[in-house]
Order: C-alpha cells, then sequence, then structure tokens
C-alpha cells in the first residue's frame, strides 16, 4: 500500500517550515526536472522505435563517445530548466561549461547541475538508466552566473536525486528532510499530459549493515590497498575475518547500484585507482558523486572518497572527478577504518602481486 500524494503535495509537507515563496520555487524547480525526466522516460521506454538506441555524432565535455539517448535527455533536462523562472543557470555532464538561462539568468534563485543519462553503456542491453541531479544556491543572485558559481561544497546542496528507469520510473528526491520515493504514474503522461509521481515510500532508512559490495573487479589490480582488504575479506567469507559471506553485484548504472542500496544497504565503491594518477577516480563529483552522498547520508548511510566525507569537497572545476565509496553506514566506516590505518595505507605498490585470497603479511 501507498500513499496517494503527489510530488507537489508530498514537498508541500516536506518543506512547511520553509519561507512559502522559496518553498514554491523549490517545488516547481523539482517539478520541472520532474517533468523532464517523465519525458525520458517515455523515451527510453519506447526504445529502438523512436530512434533512442546507438551512437550520436559527438562527444561530450570529457571526450567520450554520447549516446543518442544522452543527447536527447540533455535537451529536455535545458528546455525544462530554461523554462523555469527559478533557475539562473545549470550544468551537465553533457557540456564543458555551465549554460545560463536567457531569461532568468539574473533572478533565478538556484543552480541545477545533472548526469541526464547515468550508465548510457547499458542502453542498447536494455538495462536500467538514469539521471542523477542537484539543486544549489545561486548565491550571486542578481548577477550572471558563471562556472565559479557553481563551486560550493556538497552540503550546499538544497536538493538532490536520481531517476531510474526500470521496469518501474522511480524518482528517489531529498530536501534535507529526509529521503522521499515517488513512482511515475506511466498513464497519467498519455497525450502529452502533465506527469503524476505518486508517493510510494516516505523515509528510506539503509539497514547500517549488509552483506553486499558492489565494485568493478576487473580494475582490481589498480586499486589500493585499504579496498584491496576490504574486498579481500568479503570474499574470504564465512572462514575470514568477517565470519560471513558476502554477495557482489555490478550493474554498471551507478544509478541502480544506489537504488539497490537504498531498497537494501551495501556498499558500492568506485575507488581510487593508480591507473592515470591524474584522474583519482571515474566518477564526478558534482553531478554524480555529491548528490549520491546527500541521499545516502539522509538516509542514514555514509559516504566518503577513503580519507574524506564526500559532502565536504569542494569542487575545482566542473567535470571534477573523485573516488567513490558508500552505502550502509558500518561498512563504510570500516573501509574508512582501513584507509586512516597507517599501517594499512601504505603504498599499494608493495601489495599489487599479491591475490585477492591471500592474506597480506604483516
Ligand atoms: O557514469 C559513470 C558510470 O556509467 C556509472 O553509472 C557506473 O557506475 C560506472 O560508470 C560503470 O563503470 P564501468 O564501465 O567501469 O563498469
Ligand atoms: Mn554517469
Amino acid at each position: 500500500m501507498h500513499d496517494t500524494s503527489t510530488l507537489q503535495q508530498a514537498l508541500a509537507q516536506n518543506l512547511f517550515d520553509a519561507p512559502p515563496e522559496s518553498a514554491k520555487a523549490l517545488i516547481e524547480t523539482l517539478g520541472a526536472i520532474a517533468q523532464a525526466c517523465a519525458h525520458i522516460s517515455d523515451i527510453a521506454a519506447q526504445g529502438v522505435l523512436v530512434g533512442a538506441h546507438g551512437l550520436a555524432e559527438s562527444a561530450n565535455s570529457q571526450g567520450e563517445d554520447q549516446k543518442k539517448l544522452d543527447v536527447l535527455s540533455d535537451e529536455l533536462m535545458s528546455r525544462h530548466l530554461g523554462a523555469c523562472p527559478h533557475v539562473a543557470g545549470w550544468a551537465s555532464e553533457e557540456h564543458e561549461r555551465q549554460q545560463q538561462s536567457w531569461d532568468h539568468e539574473k533572478q533565478g534563485r538556484y543552480l541545477v547541475v545533472y548526469d541526464p543519462l547515468d550508465g548510457s553503456s547499458n542502453i542498447e542491453a536494455n538495462i536500467s538508466v538514469g539521471t542523477i541531479f542537484s539543486v544549489l544556491p545561486h548565491t550571486y543572485r542578481g548577477a550572471p552566473p558563471s562556472d565559479s558559481s557553481y563551486m560550493q561544497p556538497g552540503h550546499a546542496q538544497l536538493a538532490a536525486g536520481y531517476v531510474l528507469y526500470g521496469p518501474a520510473t522511480i524518482m528517489v528526491l531529498t530536501c534535507r528532510r529526509g529521503v522521499l520515493v515517488f513512482t511515475l504514474d506511466r498513464n497519467s503522461t498519455r497525450g502529452g499530459a502533465p506527469a503524476v509521481w505518486v508517493l510510494t515510500q516516505d523515509q528510506v532508512s539503509i539497514p547500517v549493515q549488509t552483506r553486499e559490495f558492489a565494485i568493478n573487479m576487473s580494475n582490481q589490480r589498480f586499486w589500493e590497498k585499504p579496498v584491496q582488504r576490504y574486498v579481500a575479506e568479503c570474499v574470504a567469507g564465512e572462514g575470514g575475518p568477517r565470519m560471513k559471506d558476502f554477495n557482489m553485484r555490478w550493474v554498471a548504472s551507478m544509478v541502480a547500484e544506489v537504488h539497490r542500496i537504498m531498497t537494501r544497504g551495501g556498499v558500492f565503491m568506485y575507488p581510487r585507482d593508480t591507473r592515470t594518477p591524474l584522474k583519482p577516480g571515474r566518477l564526478r563529483l558534482m553531478y554524480e558523486a555529491a548528490p549520491m552522498a546527500l541521499l545516502i547520508e539522509q538516509a542514514g548511510g555514509r559516504a566518503v572518497t577513503g580519507t574524506s566525507e564526500l559532502l565536504d569537497l569542494v569542487p575545482d572545476t566542473l567535470h571534477q572527478r573523485v573516488p567513490v565509496i558508500l552505502g550502509s553506514h558500518e561498512e563504510v566506516s570500516r573501509i574508512v577504518g582501513y584507509h586512516a590505518d597507517p599501517h594499512e595505507n601504505v603504498s599499494w605498490q608493495l601489495f599489487k602481486t599479491r591475490s585477492l585470497f591471500v592474506q597480506p603479511q604483516a
């Protein structure tokens, strides 16, 4: 059974102690994002029938190939944000620079950062993909935003969320008062009507312990020693130091990975590795790591780089990459402990020839 509140009604309840004008502006901004995502959901569900599969003939801000659905999703987000009077500007994975709103660059209260289609390598395989977004204050309201306006720590986020385009389309959202889950009523969008998102879970809470971890094992030889140790102990199972068996999962869509953790706990890692020292991780701070970190923390979990809390980081650039370790609180704290242990934190070079199954000698 679920409540029948819609997105707007649930947010009005959730933001009841904010000044009415700013609550209204935030609700309308999240409504614009939700409407864009409902369109993306329709297109993703129609797939090849509407030409949404395959590569676009372009590259994104980081020189990576773009899929057609990356480009379409980005355009839909831009269009809805551009029409929203409260949004002064936005930045996306698909563009090197921020885009300021033609009409609202000065009076808009908010900046929005987003990954329009996370996990897009999965589209043709018909595996879940998603959209990740973060709403920041436009601190110097009255002046148009620039790239530097976005250089705010994760703690400054006013709202963050993701939409998962899976068997059902769901939006998981925080306005810093816990985490709410909405399910898109797909019947509502027929004929171009405004989408109806129904509140289907109130106040998500991530179990503090887990028996499940997610990491791309093919990168094992590049991991630093604390992550090597954590995974080796999980894999050792009942006979190892954790004295329990673990499961491993890897969808290669961060949104799907985080949603699994929201529903049953677990740990997700895309840790620092030694392959390209100038790129300390794969995931992007502003529109992947920071919004997910806020959601995870609001649901009682923890999100770190290994040595710092993700929400403390202040970005230097829009597309900065960071190591990400997030999920069930006790597990993430254990991994932080391994990073803090000077004995464990010797150079990965000393460890790189060891197998996962061999415990390091003291
Ligand atoms: O956006 C980056 C991303 O697609 C994430 O959604 C996902 O977790 C990761 O990259 C997958 O990485 P890999 O290709 O190494 O499996
Ligand atoms: Mn992504």
